[in-house]
């Protein structure tokens, strides 16, 4: 029996917990198992996003998303709603009539929706997620549809959305790239704290942030001294921390099995153990627990071209990452 990731994350008052489909639970028991075991809190990978849940104006399919917070429900495990508004994940239909009709009824009506049908059920939700680009011309807000037709008060008038109709739901901005040690993300993390000292200022319900930790092999050595001051000002707001996608880019795949889990094992521990050093960081979700079905996958890859950057091999064996996250989680 796998040591569970959950039970040593509530050990020391965290959670653990991955990011899934109801239809890869139902069609892998070994998948369901791991889940079991290792987790307290479910990420729909898919499921609640926008596209996912009204591809047409008039068309609504919220069964797979109704389904795995069931399946959560039966095994008394928690969910974070993702994500209300991302530029990745808005239906054409949708950017159309934001684009021609600039009425904020578009979104308030969809984020009424959702929040609303999930209330009771969604704990967290990434209310916007990857509003950030170190490239956009405004503040480091990233140039999204919203952004072209309401402006940059987009994300507090979603986050305001979100609590009235969810008003007991706690609320987050989620985003990448700020762990590395280089401009691109130095310049992310400034833009990143600025935003959310000026929703903080401005009275806007926000509770959390969510920092996605697609760690890269290639990106150099992790490093406290970067790390730490960025997540102590976040929690110098008063804001709670999840890392919520983490998994491992390992680009370079020619070394042996042995020596790639062992890197990519390292280097969670070592993200972890600088991450988990902060109070505020209140749980731990890796963005799937199989390589099988890691969304870092080459396409087409096939046995040792796989990525191996989650807790879990294509077989549901676990990997030293497992161990590494479970160290990190108990030290
Ligand atoms: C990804 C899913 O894993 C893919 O299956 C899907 O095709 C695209 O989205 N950051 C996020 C997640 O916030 O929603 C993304 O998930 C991965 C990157």
């Amino acid at each position: 029996m796998t040591a569970s990731l959950s039970t040593a994350a509530t050990e020391k008052g965290r959670y653990f917990g991955t990011a899934v489909r109801i239809d890869q639970i139902e069609a892998s028991p070994r998948l369901r198992q791991a889940v079991l075991n290792d987790c307290g809190f479910l990420t729909p990978e898919i499921h609640m996003k926008w596209n996912a849940l009204q591809p047409a104006r008039d068309h609504w399919t919220p069964g797979p998303a109704d389904g795995l917070v069931r399946f959560a429900q039966a095994n008394e495990l928690r969910v974070r709603g993702h994500a209300l508004l991302w530029h990745n994940s808005t239906p054409h239909w949708a950017e159309d009539e934001i684009v021609r009709e600039r009425n904020w009824n578009t979104v308030g009506r969809y984020i009424e929706a959702v929040a609303g049908r999930y209330r009771d059920h969604v704990e967290e939700w990434d209310v916007v997620n990857e509003p950030i680009d170190a490239d956009g011309s405004t503040d480091g807000l990233r140039d999204n549809v919203f952004m072209r037709s309401y402006g940059s008060s987009y994300i507090a008038r979603a986050l305001e959305a979100a609590h009235a109709a969810a008003p007991k739901a706690r609320l987050a901005i989620n985003d990448y790239s700020f762990e590395y040690d280089n401009s691109t993300e130095q310049v992310r993390r400034t833009a990143f704290l600025k935003l959310l000292e000026r929703l903080k200022t401005a009275g806007t319900p926000l509770d959390a942030v969510g920092l996605q930790a697609h760690l890269d092999l290639s990106k150099g050595p992790l490093k406290p001294e970067i790390l730490k001051p960025f997540l102590a000002e976040i929690a110098g707001m008063g804001l709670d921390i999840a890392i919520t996608e983490l998994d491992v880019n390992e680009h370079d795949r020619r070394l042996s099995l042995r020596e790639r889990d062992a890197r990519v094992a390292d280097e969670v521990r070592r993200y972890l153990d600088i991450v988990l050093d902060e109070p505020k960081v209140k749980g731990v979700t890796t963005w799937g627990l199989s390589d099988e079905h890691s969304w870092l996958q080459p396409t087409g890859a096939k046995g040792a071209a796989l990525n191996r950057g989650l807790p879990y091999d294509a077989v549901l064996e676990p990997k030293p990452m497992h161990r590494a996250i479970h160290a990190s989680l108990l030290a």
